[in-house]
């Protein structure tokens, strides 16, 4: 008979900048799922990789002066680097720069274009490069992208459209018939009502205005929008589109796409649209995992409030971070990070009940009786809670990860590391070994604990493979597969355990959180530096010396083009009293009409100048990367004469 199959896949990355803790998470998060399922008997694909294309990344090599491919080169190995770290299982690691994915992608659009699904007009709108997506007006909140709260850019381009109308109809039938399809529930419902039910405008699938791309086969200036692109990687991975598509027929469709919530929408609208469209079937689940959110806001590469996994690793291993992730984030909800409630976990149930577990164990084989583990032949009525609580783990935990509840998961299996501490105290080995009379039976009580910890040693190894090799080492267990955790009398009697080894060292909270916020503060620098090649700052000037420039809150009364001068503006400002005419810069930013009833900061004691024939009478405060984006500085609606210092 066929094994059973199972198909997982995490997001492809973003190769902008090196990953985080939250990107970290999808991925273990994903690990966890994939070598449970292997254990557990299913055939297993996990597939992971990196999203190279789109105008972030080109912007990006441009900023550095390098191609795009030698930017994304750089960060994508290490984030391969990251993965062996962290002890990702993966089987396939696709760049949706390789040609395979590429020639797959452009056969997609060719086919949705010749059926008719995909038909050429022109876009006008709104486009927030950081997640990019495109926004209507309406979309917007607070004028900026509704996703990150980031402004958009406006862009009108001739382009390609799916038409998504087409299939919305259906697509609600399917969700509504599939309960399990996206999960968590709550996030079905905001899809449904936020998303589908108020209609969904076709989608502008290409680009024009810049070529780090796919481009498309039959319109080479267009290049294919960077989700189509990257959505297909699930089913172009398995070689859907290509001569050898073996892979694509044993295991298509996936079992479960994990995803963050930021981007359920693209998982469970377009992607599932595009494989109707295409005739194939739809993912059977898509996960949306809520955020790893720090100081109070969502961790993000572009927002550089990150967490390097890398340093965490170093200082605690790999499976204090594994851990970490996998327990303390509610699956399917947002999680805080702090190091504090780190360390102290790390601490609490790595070193104290799972370290001490093994530590008093296998020490006491050794100091009792040479290293050699003991028939069990003095059994009593207090071992039988134990045995049941080890032997009816596996069960609930298998219903936990079917699920995807891995907290819980985690937390069935503590409760036979805890049960194992508890029968220590009650059994009291110690004392056991001082009656000549109790040696079998001390015999027999470090023979439950070794078996246990065996139990538990396989059911770990899914979740802290690390922690679960090192336990075996020192357990010498013959037996680790899923099907000899059915009875408690997998160790063999006459087995020498091996060394002792801490598997978790204990950490000095208070010292440990000194030398990690030191490191951050440093790292923080670092990347200010790095991130915008920070031009050095200006020498030092007194208090009095700012104190000599007024600035002032007004507001934009009127505002106008300045002919013959494209770049300038003519605004007409409300000083809270008096009126005034400035000159400003900034027309390639504002248009006049978006700059009208703003309220903004003058310079208003500078010397009037004329520019282009013009009076101009003070400056208006802006910030700018020197770029392409500038903003106007905003003082929020203060009444106008108000005093900036
Ligand atoms: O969106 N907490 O890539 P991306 C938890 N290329 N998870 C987080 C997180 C946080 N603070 N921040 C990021 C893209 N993630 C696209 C995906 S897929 C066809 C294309 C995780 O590099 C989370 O899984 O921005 C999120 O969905 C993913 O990283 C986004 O990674
Ligand atoms: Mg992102």
């Amino acid at each position: 008979m066929n094994k059973k199959t199972y198909y997982i896949t995490t997001p492809i990355y973003y190769p902008s900048a090196n990953l985080h803790i939250g990107n970290t998470y999808t991925t273990v998060a994903a690990d966890a799922i994939a070598r449970f399922k292997r254990l557990t008997g299913y055939e297993t694909f996990f597939l992971t990789g990196t999203d190279e294309h789109g105008q972030k990344i080109q912007r990006l090599a441009e900023g550095k002066g390098i191609t795009p491919i030698e930017y994304v080169d750089e960060i994508v190995a290490g984030i391969k680097e990251l993965w062996k770290m962290m002890n990702v299982s993966y089987d396939k690691f696709i760049r949706t720069t390789e040609d395979y994915h590429i020639e797959a992608v452009q056969k997609i659009f060719k086919q949705l274009y010749d059926q008719g699904d995909i038909y050429k007009s022109e876009y006008e709108g709104l486009y927030c490069t950081p997640c990019e997506s495109f926004w209507t007006e309406t979309q917007l909140v607070d004028g900026k992208c509704p996703d990150c709260g980031r402004p958009v850019e406006k862009t009108k381009e001739e382009a390609y459209f799916f038409k998504m109308s087409k299939y919305a109809d259906s697509l609600i039938e399917y969700i509504e018939n599939h309960p399990e399809f996206i999960q968590p529930e709550s996030r079905k419902n905001e899809m449904l009502n936020n998303f589908l039910r108020p209609g969904l405008q076709d989608l502008c699938v290409s680009r024009t205005s810049f070529n780090w791309g796919i481009p498309v086969t039959f319109d080479e200036k267009h290049v294919i929008y960077v989700w189509i692109d990257a959505l297909a990687n699930y089913a172009t991975a398995l070689g859907f589109q290509n001569s050898n598509d073996e892979l694509y027929k044993k295991f298509w469709p996936a079992n479960v796409h994990l995803v963050g919530k930021d981007i359920l929408r693209f998982h469970t609208i377009y992607w599932p649209i595009m494989l109707m469209a295409l005739g194939q079937p739809l993912p059977k689940q898509v996960f949306g995992h809520g955020w790893l959110l720090v100081d109070g806001g969502k961790m993000s590469k572009s927002k550089g409030n990150v967490v390097d996994p890398v340093t965490l690793v170093k200082h605690f291993g790999t499976d204090a971070v594994r851990y970490y992730l996998l327990h303390e984030i509610p699956f399917g909800q947002d999680g805080l990070y702090t190091s504090e409630i780190f360390i102290k976990k790390t601490n609490s149930d790595l070193a104290n009940d799972l370290g001490n577990l093994v530590n008093r164990t296998i020490a006491m084989v050794h100091k009792y009786f040479d290293g050699i583990i003991q028939a069990p032949n003095a059994k009593e009525a207090i071992d039988e809670e134990l045995i049941k609580v080890a032997l009816e783990a596996p069960t609930k935990v298998e219903g936990r990860m079917d699920a995807l509840k891995l907290p819980e998961a985690l937390d069935e299996i503590w409760a036979v590391v805890r049960r194992s501490n508890k029968y220590i105290d009650e059994t009291m080995p110690w004392v056991l070994a001082k009656a000549e009379d109790k040696k079998e039976r001390l015999g027999t009580v470090l023979y439950n604990l070794i078996e246990s910890l065996r139990i538990i040693s396989v059911m770990l190894s899914a979740f802290l493979p690390e922690t679960s090799e090192k336990i075996n080492r020192q357990l010498n267990a013959s037996k680790t597969t899923w099907d000899s955790l059915v009875s408690f009398d997998g160790t063999e009697a006459g087995t020498k355990v091996g060394e002792g080894e801490v598997i978790f060292p204990r950490i000095d909270v208070e010292k440990k959180l000194e030398e990690l916020a030191k490191l951050q503060e440093n790292q923080k620098k670092e990347a200010a530096v790095k991130n915008t090649e920070m031009k050095p700052i200006k020498s030092e000037i007194t208090i009095e010396d700012f104190e000599k420039i007024d600035l002032r809150v007004v507001k934009v009364l009127a505002c106008e083009p300045v002919k013959k001068a494209d770049k300038l503006l003519k605004l007409k400002v409300d000083l809270g009293g008096e009126e005034r005419q400035v000159i400003s810069g900034i027309a390639k930013y504002y248009k006049p009409e978006e700059l009208v009833g703003k309220y903004v900061v003058l310079v208003a004691n500078l010397k009037p100048v004329k520019l282009k024939g013009e009076l101009s009478q003070g400056m208006i405060l802006a910030a700018s990367d020197d770029k392409d984006k500038l903003f106007a500085v905003n003082p929020g609606e203060l009444s106008t004469g108000s005093i900036v210092k």
